[in-house]
């Protein structure tokens, strides 16, 4: 809460940053992949050099000390103690006391920066928001980020950071948009991170393996991006616990397997789930007929079998549902003719009889010859082994 007041009543760089920031998630939540805009500004500074901005200045000459590259000559300026005059810096007033100037964002979106964040970020304790998008940013994140007590906004998109999941995010006690998309973060994605009052998260091409963790908490998430991971597995039943917020579920290419939960259903406010480009198995679950708000359907290039069902072709707002490339056999009632409902559509590649395009005998009866009980269906992960099922234990001795 603290935060959240710090950003609205004060600095109208600071408004600015948000606002632009906020345009770019509306505009890319889906399908987006890199943000735009931010503007470079050169805030009117009259500060006068307080303790607080010592520090950061102390913590800024550290990180150009680790900075290698930097064509744009974003810090080039990064000279003296008037660190609010630094490009790409921006000064608020304290929160609790509104006379003294405070470091409340660090904004270097598409800097082309190459170097490391170093420890003494940590000094730089009075940031509400930290933008790098698009730079050449290397190895970890320090741990001494969890002094970023207000911490708001974190966006380390499209850089080259690696190792695990960066733990120290968890401790940010106010964030509430989590940008890592495009880096090299791998391994399993920690739990406790879908239990934290985020609104979105974005963790989209990297290289997280495992599972999506079985175990969700209760999200307060709008937007979530798993796409191009291979987290391998199936959608945990769990995912339910999104349920009161989440409007865009974004499954692309994780190495999916399974079959989609019935609790998808459940997520009623969705508008986009697009689970395309998995090796999704099984019918589609009949619950996904109660998304009133479902405007994007994409179940495309995965295995399922079985009907469309008709209660998902009639929902009120669908405008785009694309099966193509699996193996439906039936489309049911209005399914068959979306375009009179006016709703773009790919069937193509399924064992739709009556239709074009469509895969060849055989490979639908291949498919069909081996039904799929999801009930039985095993989940493993890509970074779990199997685990063994009652039914199909080694044989021993
Ligand atoms: C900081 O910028 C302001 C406005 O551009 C300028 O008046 C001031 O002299 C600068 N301060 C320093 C120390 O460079
Ligand atoms: C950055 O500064 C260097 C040296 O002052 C100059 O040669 C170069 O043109 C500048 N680059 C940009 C993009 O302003
Ligand atoms: C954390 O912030 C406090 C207050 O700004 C500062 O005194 C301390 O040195 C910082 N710690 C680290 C590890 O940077
Ligand atoms: C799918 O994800 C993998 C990483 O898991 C990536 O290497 C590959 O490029 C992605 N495919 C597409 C089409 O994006
Ligand atoms: C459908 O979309 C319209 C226009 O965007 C919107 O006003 C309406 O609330 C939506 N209905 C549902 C059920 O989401
Ligand atoms: C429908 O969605 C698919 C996949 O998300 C996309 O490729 C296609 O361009 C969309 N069609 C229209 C007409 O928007
Ligand atoms: C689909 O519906 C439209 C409009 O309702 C109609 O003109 C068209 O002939 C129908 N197509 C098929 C294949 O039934």
């Amino acid at each position: 809460m603290a935060s959240f007041a710090f950003i609205l009543a004060h600095a109208m760089v600071l408004l600015v940053l948000i606002l632009s920031s906020f345009n770019s998630f509306a505009k890319h939540g889906y399908s987006s992949t890199r943000h735009h805009q931010h503007h470079r500004h050169h805030p009117t500074n009259k500060a006068t050099i307080n303790p607080r901005l010592q520090q950061a200045y102390v913590a800024l000459q550290a990180w150009k000390k680790v900075i290698y590259s930097d064509p744009k000559n974003f810090t080039s300026n990064w000279i003296g103690p008037s660190v609010c005059n630094y490009t790409g810096v921006y000064c608020a007033p304290y929160p609790d006391n509104t006379k003294i100037q405070v470091v409340a964002g660090i904004d270097l979106n598409f800097a082309d920066i190459a170097g490391f964040l170093p420890e003494e970020l940590g000094l730089l304790s009075d940031l509400a928001l930290i933008h790098l998008n698009s730079n050449r940013f290397c190895g970890i994140l320090p741990q001494s980020l969890a002094n970023l007590t207000l911490l708001f906004e974190l966006d380390l998109s499209n850089n080259r950071f690696v190792g695990p999941f960066p733990s120290v995010v968890l401790s940010l006690p106010t964030l509430k948009f989590l940008d890592i998309r495009f880096n090299e973060f791998e391994g399993p994605l920690p739990p406790q991170l879908f239990a934290k009052k985020l609104d979105a998260v974005f963790l989209n091409n990297n290289l997280f393996t495992s599972v999506i963790p079985p175990n969700l908490g209760l999200s307060s998430a709008s937007v979530v991006v798993f796409a191009n991971n291979k987290f391998g597995g199936c959608l945990p039943p769990s995912i339910a616990n999104f349920a009161n917020t989440l409007e865009e579920l974004l499954l692309i290419n994780t190495s999916l397997t399974g079959c989609l939960p019935p609790e998808v259903g459940y997520l009623y406010k969705l508008r986009v789930l697009d689970v395309s480009s998995n090796k999704v198995v099984g019918p589609i679950p009949y619950s996904l007929a109660g998304l009133a708000h479902l405007e994007l359907l994409n179940l495309a290039h995965n295995m399922f079998t079985g009907d469309v069902p008709a209660g998902v072709c009639v929902l009120p707002n669908l405008s785009n549902f694309t099966y193509s490339y699996n193996f439906f056999c039936e489309e049911e009632g209005i399914c068959m003719n979306l375009t009179s409902r006016g709703i773009a559509f790919d069937d193509r590649r399924n064992c739709l009889l009556e239709k074009p395009l469509q895969r060849t005998k055989k490979e639908c009866s291949a498919v069909y010859e081996h039904p799929v009980e999801c009930f039985d269906y095993h989940c493993g992960g890509s970074g779990t082994p199997p685990a063994p099922t009652p039914l199909s234990s080694p044989p021993s001795g």
